[in-house]
């Protein structure tokens, strides 16, 4: 039970720079451009479709900070990846990572394991060079490696400033999302080792932290979770997989409506949460809510913090210590009809952990979500 250091940290033999971006695959990527910008605070900075001579998909790209999302919707049900909004509804197709060698990071990748989608390509326009190869990760989901050192484009060949007539400056707000601090994955029960093993041994990442069915339980329901990081440690990929319980757990959920195996949350992270928060509840954002009971306890179990417990509590901030510092967070409600991707907004003071301290409040939050869809 509890915090598992690994110690046997391996060498970063697949040098991965950073996440260069999140690729989503939706029913409507225009409108759900919109969303992310006026709920999330994000930029729509640049487009591809039928005005720049892409025929096969539309593609809006949105940045804050140093994230960057790409929303892709189908032109046409001949789509290789239609079928995929079927079975998955809205979702991460693919998380793409910025690499030094493509090729190599591709090759050798193949090599300890990995499934290949798409071998290396050039993608060549008048900008220049831009490289990707993608490999298959949990169910449907991709890793794209990227190199685009010798593109000087917006984004990729096919894409193009986003139109300035379409979106008027002084509708938009960024609400100080800054960088993405880690993307989870929900796998079936039973396969939770098999992919932090994917992630050791293909993708050399160390696994950081382990919590079981006792820490990450309530009276009704479980789930089980370890965390791996890269060699930088700047990328960092919780996986969780249910565990039995009385009910019917989370992931459990997830997996149903996701029909298989996906992200199931992206955490970005801000300077000020407070800010973040308050400027994404007046965009209609709506998050999970604790019972004001979390706070009364809250100045024993962290000590003492920067921030107004009254702010926090108004907002349904969360806040957890370790022997590093604290934290703050807090997570939407699903984004979409089905119960499945949602978001968290996290702040560190120190403490690089995961809120192993509010998994109680928070699961329950979320089991009274699934009451009410009568999925618990
Ligand atoms: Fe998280």
């Amino acid at each position: 039970m509890g915090r598992e250091l690994n110690n046997t940290m391996t060498k970063d033999t697949l040098p991965l720079r950073r996440i260069d971006h999140v690729r989503f695959f939706v029913g409507n990527a225009r409108q759900s451009a919109y969303f992310y910008r006026n709920a999330f605070g994000f930029d729509v900075v640049a487009y591809a479709g039928l005005e720049t001579r892409q025929k096969y998909e539309a593609g809006y790209v949105l940045r804050q900070g140093h994230i960057t999302f790409v929303l892709v919707s189908a032109l046409s049900w001949k789509h290789p990846d239609s079928q995929r909004l079927i079975q998955h509804g809205d979702g991460v197709q693919d998380i793409a990572l910025d690499v030094e060698d493509v090729t190599y990071s591709y090759k050798e990748a193949v090599r300890r394991g990995a499934e290949g989608v798409s071998p290396p390509q050039a993608l060549e326009d008048e900008f220049g060079v831009y490289e990707c190869a993608t490999i298959r990760t949990y169910g449907d989901t991709t890793h794209t490696f990227i190199n685009r050192d010798r593109y000087k484009g917006i984004f990729a060949p096919g894409y193009k400033p986003m139109d300035p007539a379409r979106y008027s400056p002084s509708t938009f707000h960024n609400v100080g999302l800054k960088a993405i601090d880690h993307i989870v994955g929900n796998v079936e029960e039973g396969k939770m080792n098999e992919w932090v093993k994917f992630y050791q041994d293909v993708l050399g990442f160390h696994q950081l932290v382990h919590f079981d069915d006792k820490d990450i339980s309530t009276e009704y329901s479980a789930l089980m979770s370890k965390v791996v990081e890269n060699g930088t440690g700047r990328i960092k990929f919780p996986i969780n997989e249910p565990a039995k319980a009385k009910r019917r757990s989370q992931i459990d959920e997830f997996l149903q409506f996701y029909g298989g195996p996906g992200v199931q949350h992206i955490a970005m992270a801000t300077d000020n949460i407070i800010e973040t928060v308050g400027a994404m509840y007046k965009n209609d954002v709506s998050f999970l809510r604790v019972p004001r009971s979390y706070y009364d306890l809250l100045p024993a179990r962290v000590g003492p913090i920067k921030e107004d417990i009254d702010v926090l509590a108004d907002l349904g901030i969360l806040v957890d210590r370790d022997d590093e510092g604290y934290m703050l967070q807090i997570f939407t409600k699903p984004v979409a009809d089905r119960p499945t991707l949602f978001f968290e907004v996290i702040q560190r003071r120190g403490s690089r952990s995961f809120g192993k301290g509010n998994f109680k409040a928070l699961f329950e939050a979320i089991e009274r979500e699934q009451a009410v869809r009568g999925t618990l």
